[in-house]
C-alpha cells in the first residue's frame, strides 16, 4: 500500500444531502455521481438506504451508474439497516457498507441509554453481520470527536478484530481543535494494536469553522482517508470541503501526500451542486467562492499585473476557473485601469492615462464596481482604439 495516497470518501450526496432544502432527486443523484467519478474520488457515499425508499433507489441507481469509485451505503449499527444496504448495493461493483454507533459518554447515556460495554458489543457486532454481504466494511465511532480517547481505541480495537476494513473517527460536533483532533488520531495510531490492518478515516464538522484544519491535523497524524463534500455543504455548518483539502495537499507538496482528485473539476462540481442544490456559494469561500480569484484593491491588482504569484498562491486554472479577475473599483490603482482599458482596445499614454484615472476615479465613487461598458462610456468617442 502507497503510504503517501490520502482516499477521497465524499459524502455529498448523504451528510450533505441532509440539509434541508438540498434533497435531489435521483435523477440529479446520479448526475452529481458521474461528476464525483470525473473528479476522481475514491469513494462515493451514496446515501442511506434503510431511511426512504427514495434514497434506497438512489442507492440502487447510482451503483449501476457508476463503476470506478467504491459506492458506500450508510446503516445504524442493526442488522435491519445492513440488510438494507446490502440489497441496496447489489448491483455496485465496488461496494462497501459504513455502519456505527456513538463512542462519546453523552451519546452512550442520553441517545442510547447504554454502556461503554454494551456499545462495544453492539458495533463489532454490526461489522461482523456487515462482513457476510461485503468485504469492505467502514465503521464509524459516532462522536468520537468528544470521547474518551483511551475508550475510543478499545472500540477501534474491537471492530478492526471483527473485520473493518476503514475506521471512521468523526468529529460529528465539530468540537475539536486541530491540536486535540491531531492528537487523538495520534493516540489511536499509537495504541491501537491491530491498526496497520485498517485505514483511519477523519470525518470533521464545521462547527467552529475548523473542519478543513482538523481534517489535515488528521492527515498530518496518520489518517489516510478524508470525508468531505463538494462546496462543504453538510449539516448545520457543513462538512469539510473536499476541494479545501485536495488543494491544500496538492500547494503543499512537501508533505509528500497525494489524492486521485482531478482538481480541474473542482469549478464545475461546485457550480454543479451549487445549482441543483439551491445553496449559494459564498462569495468569500476559498477555492470555489467568486472572489476566490478576485483583486480589487490597487496594491493587489498592481502586484499581480507585475506577476501573478505576487498575491495568488493557486493558479485558478488548475480548480477550472479559466482566469483570475481584476475587478475595477474605486480602490483600483492606475495599472488596473490602463490594463482593462488595453483589453478593450484603447491605447493610453501617461498624460492621458492621468487624465482618465480622475475621471474613472468619479465614476467609481458613485458605483460598486466598474464594467466594461463604464469604461466605453468614460472614454467617449476621443480616445485612440486599437
Ligand atoms: O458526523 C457523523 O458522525 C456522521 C456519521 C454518520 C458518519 O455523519
Ligand atoms: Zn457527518
Amino acid at each position: 500500500m502507497d503510504n503517501n495516497r490520502v482516499y477521497v470518501f465524499d459524502t455529498t450526496l448523504r451528510d450533505g444531502e441532509q440539509v434541508p432544502g438540498c434533497q435531489l432527486t435521483t435523477v440529479e443523484k446520479i448526475e452529481v455521481a458521474k461528476e464525483l467519478e470525473a473528479l476522481g474520488v475514491d469513494i462515493i457515499e451514496a446515501g442511506f438506504p434503510i431511511s426512504s425508499p427514495g434514497d434506497f433507489q438512489s442507492v440502487v441507481e447510482i451503483s449501476k451508474a457508476v463503476s470506478e469509485p467504491v459506492i458506500c451505503a450508510l446503516t445504524r449499527a442493526n442488522t435491519k439497516d445492513i440488510d438494507a444496504a446490502a440489497e441496496a448495493l447489489r448491483f455496485a461493483k465496488r461496494k462497501r457498507i459504513h455502519t456505527g454507533i456513538g463512542a462519546s459518554d453523552m451519546h452512550i447515556k442520553y441517545k442510547f441509554n447504554s454502556t461503554r460495554e454494551e456499545i462495544l458489543k453492539r458495533g463489532a457486532d454490526a461489522v461482523k453481520y456487515a462482513r457476510q454481504f461485503v468485504d469492505d466494511v467502514e465503521f464509524y465511532a459516532e462522536d468520537a470527536g468528544r470521547a474518551d480517547n483511551e475508550f475510543l481505541a478499545r472500540m477501534v480495537e474491537a471492530v478492526i478484530a471483527a473485520g473493518a476494513t476503514v475506521v471512521n473517527i468523526p468529529d460529528t460536533n465539530g468540537y475539536c481543535l486541530p491540536d486535540q483532533y491531531g492528537a487523538k488520531i495520534k493516540y489511536l495510531m499509537d495504541h491501537v494494536s491491530n491498526i496497520d490492518k485498517a485505514i483511519i478515516s477523519v470525518h470533521c464538522h464545521n462547527d467552529l469553522g475548523l473542519a478543513t484544519a482538523n481534517t489535515i491535523a488528521g492527515i498530518m497524524n496518520g489518517a489516510r482517508q478524508v470525508e468531505c463534500t463538494i462546496n462543504g455543504i453538510g449539516e448545520r455548518a457543513g462538512n469539510t470541503s473536499l476541494e479545501e483539502v485536495a488543494m491544500i495537499l496538492k500547494t503543499h507538496h512537501s508533505l509528500g501526500l497525494h489524492t486521485n482528485i482531478n482538481s480541474k473539476h473542482i469549478y464545475g462540481i461546485s457550480t454543479l451542486v451549487s445549482t441543483m442544490m439551491r445553496m449559494p456559494v459564498q462569495p468569500n469561500k476559498a477555492i470555489v467562492g467568486r472572489n476566490a480569484f478576485a483583486h480589487s484593491s490597487g496594491i493587489h491588482q498592481d502586484g499581480v499585473l507585475k506577476h501573478r504569484e505576487n498575491y495568488e498562491i493557486l493558479n485558478p486554472e488548475d480548480v477550472g476557473i479559466a482566469t483570475n479577475s481584476i475587478i475595477l473599483t474605486a480602490r483600483s490603482g492606475r495599472h488596473a485601469l490602463k490594463h482593462h482599458l488595453e483589453r478593450l482596445g484603447y491605447k493610453l499614454d501617461k498624460i492621458n492615462l492621468d487624465e482618465v484615472y480622475q475621471r474613472f476615479l468619479e465614476m467609481a465613487d458613485q458605483k460598486k464596481e466598474i464594467s466594461d461598458a463604464d469604461l466605453q462610456q468614460l472614454m467617449g468617442d476621443g480616445d485612440e482604439k486599437n
